[in-house]
Formats: C-alpha cells, structure tokens, sequence
C-alpha cells in the first residue's frame, strides 16, 4: 500500500515543478487489461477512423492491442493503445465490411501496421484523438527460389502489365471506359520468362472505350454519386518460349457508393505536400503516408498531452490500481497478471 500514498504537499511540488520539468514529468497513465471489452472496443474504434482515412491500398484488420493505458483529463478518459494492424484483400474502395475482408497470409508477404492511437472517453463514447501510423510488408522473404516477389509499385514491367491487362478488360464496345486507380500490390515471378502479378484499383471515366481512344485527355473520372470503382487481379506473362504475352484478368466492378470519394485523394509527405502515386518507390502503400491526422476533438499538437486532473485524494481511486495492489502485497509474483499484450487475432 505504502508505495501508492504521495503525501498531499509532494503533489503540490509536483503540481509547482510541472513547468520546469517539463520532460521528466509526464502525464501519469495506469495500466490497463488489453482484453478488456471497452479497450477493445476503444481499438475497433481507432480500426474504423484508421480505415476511414486511409485512402489508398487495402483495409486493415485488428490483429492484437499490444499495450493500453488510461488516464484522466478535464474532458473524460483519455485512452492510449499500441495496435498491430494486418493487411486485408479488400481494397480501401471496397464497400466489403473489414470483419468480412480476409487477411493476406503470412508466406504472401502479409503487410503489418503499427499505430499509437489516442483516444477520449465521454458519455461512455470514444473519438479518436489523434494516430500514428506505419506499416510495411512482413519480411518472410522469398523462401522458395521462383516464387513470386513484392515489386515496387512504381515498376516499369508492373506499370506495363496494368496497362495490358486493364486494355483487355476495357472491351472496344465498352459504354464505361475505366481508368487506373490506383497499384495495390505487385509481385514478379521468373518463369519461362517473367510473370507479373498485379493488382490494381479501377474508376469509371465519363467516356466509352470508343470515345477513350480519340480523346482520351478529355475522359474525367465520373464524381460524386455516379463514382464508380472496380478492383483487378490479373497476371502478364512474357513468354521467353513461345515469345507471346499472355494475359489473364479479372475485375469486379463494385455498385455506385453515395458519398464515397477516393479519386482527390493523395498521399502526403510530411510537410503535407501531395506525392504522386508514380513516385511511390515502396512495395506498399504504406500507412505513414496516409493523412491519418488527428481526430475531430483534438485541439493540439500531434504530440501534445493532455493535461491530467490529479486525484482529489492521495489515494486513487481505480480498479487497475487496486489490482497492483494486489500484487505489491505479495512481492514473490510480481507481474503475475498478463495484463498485455492481448490475445492475436490472426498469426
Ligand atoms: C454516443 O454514441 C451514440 C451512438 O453512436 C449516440 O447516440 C449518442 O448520442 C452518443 N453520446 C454522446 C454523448 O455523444
Ligand atoms: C467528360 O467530361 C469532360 C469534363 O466535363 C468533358 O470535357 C468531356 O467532353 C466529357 N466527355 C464525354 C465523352 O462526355
Ligand atoms: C480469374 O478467375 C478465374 C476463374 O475464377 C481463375 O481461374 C483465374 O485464376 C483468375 N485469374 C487471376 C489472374 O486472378
Ligand atoms: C519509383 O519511385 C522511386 C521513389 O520515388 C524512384 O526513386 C524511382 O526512380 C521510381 N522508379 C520508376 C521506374 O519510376
């Protein structure tokens, strides 16, 4: 118990100290069980504002809270989670709910993300306060000798495998001629030749196929209520033996999504400047580069705390604090409660 009582007058040091001692005193956080049901709902929260914003590459699945704490601030709980996100199939322009979208596998080069979200409790609701994001592909790399490889986004036989394989989908009787999106991933492959793998995000333009051909400068990507996206999986090989490129695609057109809008939207760098997508070196498209920001609530920096209302009495009252308690009384198990990480949703 002991350790848990700061006398009154150590508070008001504490409370005098805070401006000059601005680094070393940090916002007191108590630790939080990361199975518990309102962290994980806290997380589905984050998982949705996350997906929300991600404008570019696939949705993301929640695969474990690594860390949650809490603490209080004048305007509720403020909660703060370390979430291991995974790649799903279904790409950001998907109207598939994520619970439905699997998750890429592990030998498929499965893309984790990591993400310290901040999140305030009020009402018994959560907002998101702010995110950090990064991502990148799992490095279980090429275990077999001709399996497919990640190839960058940007690559000359990737770009030139999407233009093939979208011109075959694109019929010449075709009343919707569709545009490139947007690369979602890319593998190359040697055999007989080289085989590329790609998938790619599709819009509908405002001209045919027909109309595609002469005057292509003037086809727009339809806006609005009649924007319509489409997502292709297909593979281009270059045959060394029969010398002939071969050609296999299919695209899903998806029904028209009200209110849904992904053709403005641009990766950006750190200084907010706009990166164009063919200079997207990565394999990838990484969640740092998503303008994830911060959330509607917050009125401050990035990195910012929010300050902390101390308890009224020494003592705090609080369940988790209780439950360390609990510990301290018998010193021969310390750490005995595996409070987190929280248990894996996938691998
Ligand atoms: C909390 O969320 C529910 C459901 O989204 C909403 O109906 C309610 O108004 C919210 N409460 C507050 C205080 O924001
Ligand atoms: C598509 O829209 C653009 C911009 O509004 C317009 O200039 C062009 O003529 C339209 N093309 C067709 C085929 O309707
Ligand atoms: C296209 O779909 C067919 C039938 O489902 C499948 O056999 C083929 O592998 C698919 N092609 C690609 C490139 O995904
Ligand atoms: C791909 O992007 C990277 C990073 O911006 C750039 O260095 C590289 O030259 C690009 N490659 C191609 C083929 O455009």
């Amino acid at each position: 118990m002991k350790s848990f009582i700061v006398p009154i007058w150590l508070l008001f040091v504490q409370l005098l100290s805070c401006k000059a001692l601005p680094t070393s005193q940090k916002t007191l956080y108590q630790p939080l069980d990361c199975s518990a049901p309102e962290v994980e709902e806290a997380a589905n929260q984050a998982l949705n504002y996350i997906n929300g914003k991600h404008s570019h590459g696939y949705k993301f699945a929640l695969n474990q809270i690594e860390d949650a704490k809490t603490t209080q601030s004048p305007l509720g709980e403020v909660y703060k989670l370390e979430l291991e996100l995974l790649e799903t199939k279904c790409h950001v322009t998907s109207p598939a709910a994520v619970e439905t979208c699997p998750v890429r596998s592990k030998i498929d080069h499965a893309v984790e993300g990591d993400c310290d979200v901040k999140l305030l409790k009020t009402n018994g609701n959560f907002s998101v306060l702010n995110v950090n994001c990064k991502s990148k592909p799992d490095s279980a790399e090429d275990a077999c000798v001709g399996c497919p490889k990640l190839a960058p986004l940007n690559n000359t036989q990737v770009l030139q495998a999407v233009e093939v394989s979208l011109s075959q989908f694109n019929s010449p009787e075709n009343q919707k001629y569709y545009q490139l999106l947007e690369v979602g991933r890319a593998q190359t492959q040697v055999v007989r030749g080289t085989a590329v793998h790609i998938e790619y995000a599709i819009a509908a333009t405002n001209c045919s196929t027909q109309e595609a051909k002469t005057a292509l400068d003037s086809c727009v990507l339809l806006m609005d209520d009649a924007a319509e996206y489409g997502f292709c999986a297909g593979t281009v090989i270059n045959d060394a033996v029969d010398q002939q490129v071969h050609v296999d695609v299919n695209c899903t057109v998806y029904d028209t999504q009200p209110g849904s809008s992904f053709a403005h939207t641009a990766h950006k760098d750190p200084s907010g400047a706009p990166i164009p997508h063919n200079q997207l070196g990565g394999p990838h498209h990484n969640l740092r580069h998503s303008d994830l920001g911060v959330g509607p609530l917050s009125s401050e920096s990035a990195s910012a705390e929010i300050p902390v209302v101390l308890p009224a009495g020494p003592i705090a009252i609080n369940p988790i604090a209780k439950r360390s308690v609990a510990v301290a009384v018998d010193p021969a198990l310390p750490h005995i409660l595996p409070l987190c990480p929280g248990k894996k949703y996938f691998f």
